[in-house]
């Protein structure tokens, strides 16, 4: 009879998620006793499980490869039936039985899809991120997933580059917190209702030259660790189980065969312990970065301390022979190994491999009132205003309102990159959220209005499977202004689709697409009450919109519940409360253009009215963002009071508050993102203008007043210096509390560290 490990009564403590090392470490030992070397190698072995259908798993080639013990790990494959019916080869026809583990991009949300995690990053509401990555958790593993290839916490500042769209914008301290609250929300105690987290892209994906997806990285070792790492850190801290390399360069070598980020920092710094895959095709990229054949690549990324090979077939057609020549060992094979099974032994897939399986849970746990509530409110949150000249939003339920706009009434495009559990055929378009939310007392019309590019060509590379009608402009135009012109107050709905941000997506050109650029103009010419709401998945450049629309409202991509949760905002329903975590430039040529710079040898002061000849800025352009990092308006206004300080020293040991009462002065309750920034004007190494160092969400009534306190310690003044030390110099700090970056807005007082 064959023997079968899950069939033998081993005693595992994986059950209720908590597991003991040791007993994962005997367990994993024995079943390392019985493989043979193809069997350790198949488990490093990730492949697309796309195209299998239920009926011919085990013909498939890669029912075939699971039977023979080859393959570790599977993504993308969708629906229970096709999971289960692979589980099934891998766990009865396999020679050990050893489980798959079934992977796929959960990004922000599932059937519920929460907003893009750059806008979910606006909320700063760190709960609520977490809750949304246990929903989506939730959702995923009742559909038999428990692998997701989240939480993306690469710092971005570069808004050319569409990714920037999924992670969580410019500022490490912040991103940390995210990080970390995913990981969190993903994982929770490796339960039944939880995913396996991967941290990805390890590391500084978000880095590339010109925006340009794939391209280049380089950067200083002082960089990365003050700038860069603080995210990766985090999420390796909080314990999360897999981490993913990056398609770039770090020194000149690919990511997924760097030994010193791999080995020397992720796991020896920072004691990670989970496992390591590269992201989809990365040995095989390394071919073309120019490190030589598969063979040598596979060598590289194995030794650099990559365990599993995502798609490139490398590990599994090249380790064999690399161990033949040498240039791996059998104990780098038994390392990748050991962590791809410990990964199967927390998520309790030894114990019962079905785990994930349960057929009950498509019927209550997916796309409910519960989940879609959380979205909805979420989504609320992450919604940046702008602008809102004379009050015009919250727009009152009267009158006629003539929506305009390609974006106003398309169902697939609302989610955003990476929305791979969709339904959109069960979301409401902006146009049917709005009608209902206005029904009996106001009528809402629609118009499209034209393109999202007048070229077809440009507006169907995209597209990518969101697509837009195709109108005549000319036609379209006139149509939106007949409509406009009966109507009492204009809504535009335009942008970007969501394609155009996210994976590939890079654009030259941030600006609004002509075509919609020329209709927003004429319906502005009308001079009356009109409101943008700007769809994008990354910041873009709204210089022209800045100065004559009236109200601007940045709504991202805002998931499943987008249409409800804008209308809630544009009609009072939800005040207004994101703030941006990405600076908005003036101009392209600006960028990268971030609030937490170094100061130059020849800065110029914030808002210098004209050009300074030898000094650091521009001829064309002041260096001012067009909306600063931290920014956003709400339909109620906040006052701040002077800092004060629970004393003036702070010593190695000690500790410190900063104080500011928040006062609510409108006439309307709402939430504040109150912010504490600190400054090193005289360290070792150069230190940026300002950082994040705190933050609060807060609710006040109108009116009412509350005390923040922010609390500042050694460790959180840190920096690492030239030699990568984490240190701390005497001498002052200076501690800026307010409602965003922009200096003006802050309350400023000065510490001395001892
Ligand atoms: C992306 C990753 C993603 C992976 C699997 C890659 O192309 O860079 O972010 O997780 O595909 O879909």
């Amino acid at each position: 009879m064959k023997k079968r490990l899950l069939l033998t009564s081993v005693f595992i403590a994986v059950c209720t998620g908590i597991f003991a090392q040791s007993d994962m470490n005997q367990y994993i030992d024995k079943l390392m006793q019985k493989m043979t070397l193809q069997e350790k190698i198949g488990q490093l072995n990730l492949l697309p499980g796309n195209d299998i259908t239920t009926g011919a798993v085990m013909k498939s080639p890669l029912g075939e490869l699971t039977a023979k013990g080859e393959l570790g790990a599977v993504l993308n494959v969708k629906g229970l039936d096709k999971i289960r019916a692979l589980q099934e080869v891998a766990v009865k026809k396999s020679r050990l039985g050893i489980p798959l583990i079934f992977g796929q991009d959960v990004i922000h949300g599932y059937q519920t899809v929460f907003p893009i995690p750059l806008a979910l990053s606006c909320s700063w509401d760190i709960a609520a991120i977490e809750n949304s990555a246990r929903i989506a958790a939730k959702e995923a593993t009742a559909l038999g997933i428990n692998w997701a290839y989240s939480p993306m916490v690469d710092i971005a500042l570069d808004p050319r580059w569409g990714r920037i769209a999924e992670g969580n914008g410019e500022d490490p301290f912040l991103g940390a917190c995210i990080a970390q609250a995913m990981v969190k929300g993903l994982q929770g105690n490796y339960g039944k209702e939880n995913v396996m987290a991967c941290v990805k892209h390890y590391a500084l994906y978000g880095a590339i030259e010109a925006g340009r997806d794939y391209n280049t990285v380089d950067m200083s070792k002082v960089r990365m660790y003050n700038q860069y790492f603080a995210g990766y850190k985090a999420a390796a801290e909080a314990g999360a189980g897999s981490f993913m390399t990056s398609f770039n360069l770090v020194d000149g070598i690919p990511a997924t065969a760097n030994k010193w980020l791999v080995t020397d920092v992720l796991r020896n710094q920072w004691k990670y312990d989970g496992f390591v895959v590269t992201d989809y095709g990365s040995i095989k990229e390394m071919t073309s970065h120019g490190l030589g054949d598969q063979m040598t690549c596979s060598a590289l990324a194995l030794k650099a301390g990559t365990d599993m090979d995502m798609c490139s077939n490398a590990f599994i057609e090249n380790l064999e022979k690399c161990l033949k020549s040498g240039t791996v060992s059998q104990a780098d094979i038994d390392r990748a190994c050991r962590k791809v099974l410990e990964a199967k032994y927390k998520l309790g897939l030894f114990k019962d491999p079905y785990r994930f399986i349960d057929k009950k849970r498509l019927q209550k746990d997916l796309y409910t009132a519960e989940n879609r509530a959380a979205a909805r409110q979420l989504a609320a949150e992450t919604f940046v205003l702008l602008k809102n000249d004379d009050h015009i939003l919250p727009l009152q339920k009267k009158g006629k309102i003539a929506l305009i706009g390609p974006l106003g009434d398309n169902r697939s495009n609302m989610v955003g990159c990476w929305s791979t559990g969709d339904i959109p055929e069960k979301y409401s378009t902006l146009k049917e959220a709005m009608q209902r939310a206005v029904k009996g007392k106001a009528v809402v019309e629609y118009a499209q209005g034209c393109n999202i590019y007048a070229d077809e060509t440009t507006q169907k590379g995209a597209t990518f499977g969101r697509p837009i009608p195709r109108v005549n402009d000319a036609e379209a135009q006139k149509e939106a202004l007949q409509l406009a012109q009966r109507a009492d107050v204009i809504v535009c709905a335009m942008g970007e689709m969501a394609e155009m941000s996210g994976e590939s997506s890079s654009r030259s050109d941030l600006a609004l697409p002509d075509v919609q650029m020329q209709l927003l103009q004429k319906l502005v010419a009308l001079g009356k009450p009109l409101v943008l709401l700007n769809f994008s998945g990354r910041p873009t450049i709204m210089k022209w919109e800045s100065e004559h629309v009236p109200a601007i409202m940045n709504v991202w991509f805002a998931g499943s519940e987008a249409g409800d949760a804008i209308s809630d905002v544009l009609f009072g329903d939800q005040m207004p409360s994101g703030k941006l975590t990405t600076t908005f430039p003036q101009s392209l040529g600006q960028i990268p253009l971030y609030y937490n710079h170094l100061n130059t040898g020849r800065p110029v002061a914030p808002r210098a009215k004209e050009y300074q000849k030898f000094q650091s800025n521009y001829i064309d352009v002041r260096n001012d963002p067009l909306y600063p990092f931290g920014y956003g308006l709400s339909y109620t206004t906040f006052s701040y009071s002077d800092i004060t300080l629970s004393g003036k020293t702070l010593g190695r040991d000690g500790r410190l508050t900063a104080t500011v009462t928040v006062t609510n002065t409108g006439s309307r309750d709402g939430d504040e993102i109150v912010q504490m920034y600190t400054h090193d004007p005289a360290a070792r190494v150069a230190r940026p203008v300002k950082e994040l160092k705190g933050f609060r969400r807060i609710h006040l009534k109108a009116g009412e007043s509350t005390q923040v306190s922010f609390e500042i310690t050694p460790e959180l003044l840190k920096y690492y210096d030239a030699d990568l030390n984490h240190v701390i110099d005497p001498g002052e700090i200076e501690v800026m509390v307010g409602p965003d970056s922009d200096d003006r807005n802050l309350r400023k007082s000065t510490i001395t560290v001892l």
